[in-house]
């Protein structure tokens, strides 16, 4: 019952079961791995696509042409589709201080050729999504950055991007994602609401919403399923990373689940049920102390771990204490607007409204609550 298909629309980063365990402390702990078996693996344990940075490609073929050719031949033999591509502008140390707003001009004119590089194959692998991490654009001194001007220099690269794809004819929008801190000590556009604001300045905001990442948010101490439910209203969730933190510190990549599970359950209610169509993407780490088998055994736990929550919400919403719970704390209510067609502020009647009784009433929400627990927990 909790077998993926590609119908769940489950994809992988290359870099996420590629990623060879390297960390500031120590070496890697396991060999590159060819995204052709990356493909075929992928594609036995029944996701329905990859995702790519430029540079994934490269892991075992230096040859740009060759390992394109090798990807775009995996690709036809598994039918894996690529709905979302996205750019390393990072790695290199020439990006010590940023892409589109390093300090360094001739780094910033760079960046934006080696985007333009990439979406080129992004389009022409039918990708209808690319993603911009910022993870070097940021600062450790708050002395070395123009925080005003990095997000002109930010604004100006995005708006270019946007101009370019219009230009070319290709179906792309643009997702950023938003992450508070590391590889930087502060990282622009640090949560999804910063992302939020900073869209509405663009000069094409239609063509740019979200890639919001669980960790990210959860390493602001943000509350993951409130921030989508923002950006899923505002019609900004272009896209998303799913994986696993505990609370605010590095950032852990866990296995989807493996971190705040209680917050995952609803994260995953609200998917399913709010309106989401995109992808289910998994951008976790397998733990640097997994071996080349494990990392298909956590590859797999990802998705195993998405069904179970979609059938436990599934579950939640169809039982009927929970209804009469939700009838209870007034759930439902909310939806309907404060004011009656025509009624305005200004005519506003008070009908005898009872302050003192209405103060009083309990919203009941620790019953509800525990039965979503409950839910979760598989005792009901
Ligand atoms: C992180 C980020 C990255 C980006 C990816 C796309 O964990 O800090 O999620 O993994 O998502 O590199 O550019
Ligand atoms: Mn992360
Ligand atoms: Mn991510
Ligand atoms: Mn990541």
């Amino acid at each position: 019952a909790y077998t993926p298909t590609p119908d769940d629309r489950f994809t992988f980063g290359l870099w996420t079961v590629g990623w060879p365990a390297r960390d500031p402390f120590g070496d890697a702990t396991r060999a590159p791995l060819d995204p052709v078996e990356s493909l075929h693996r992928l594609a036995e344990l029944g996701a329905y696509g990859v995702t790519f940075h430029d540079d994934d490609l490269l892991a075992v073929e230096p040859d740009r042409d060759r390992a394109v050719a090798a990807f775009t031949k995996a690709l036809a033999e598994t039918g894996l589709k690529v709905p979302m591509a996205t750019t390393n502008l990072f790695t290199h140390p020439v990006f010590k201080d940023g892409a589109f707003t390093s300090n360094d001009r001739d780094i910033r004119r760079y960046a934006l050729r080696k985007v333009r590089r990439n979406l080129d194959l992004a389009a022409s692998l039918g990708a209808g999504v690319y993603v911009c991490w910022g993870g070097r654009e940021g600062s450790e001194s708050d002395a070395a950055k123009d925080v005003r001007s990095a997000l002109a220099r930010y604004k100006e690269a995005l708006d270019l991007l946007c101009a370019y794809v219009v230009e070319q004819g290709y179906d792309l929008r643009f997702a950023i994602e938003p992450k508070p801190n590391e590889p930087r000590g502060d990282i622009l556009l640090p949560t999804i609401g910063h992302a939020l604001a900073f869209i509405g300045e663009l000069e094409r905001p239609e063509m740019v919403g979200l890639n919001p990442e669980v960790g990210h948010e959860q390493m602001a101490g943000l509350n993951f399923a409130h921030g989508i439910a923002q950006a899923l209203w505002h019609g900004k969730l272009f896209h998303i990373d799913l994986n696993g933190q505990h609370g605010p510190r590095y950032d852990q990549d866990l296995v989807f689940g493996h971190g705040d599970v209680k917050n995952a359950f609803f994260l995953v209610d609200l998917l399913e049920h709010g309106g989401y169509t995109g992808p289910r993407h998994f951008d976790y780490k397998p733990a640097r102390t997994e071996d080349a088998e494990d990392v298909w055994v956590s590859a797999a736990a990802n998705m195993r771990t998405y069904l179970i929550l979609r059938e436990k919400a599934r579950r939640y919403r169809a039982d009927p204490e929970v209804l009469e719970a939700l009838r209870d704390a007034r759930v439902e209510q909310l939806a309907e607007p404060t004011l009656a067609p025509g009624e305005t502020l200004a005519t506003l009647e008070d009908p005898g409204f009872d302050l003192d009784g209405a103060a009083a009433r309990g919203l009941h929400a620790s019953r509800l609550g525990q039965l979503a627990l409950e839910h979760l927990l598989g005792v009901r």
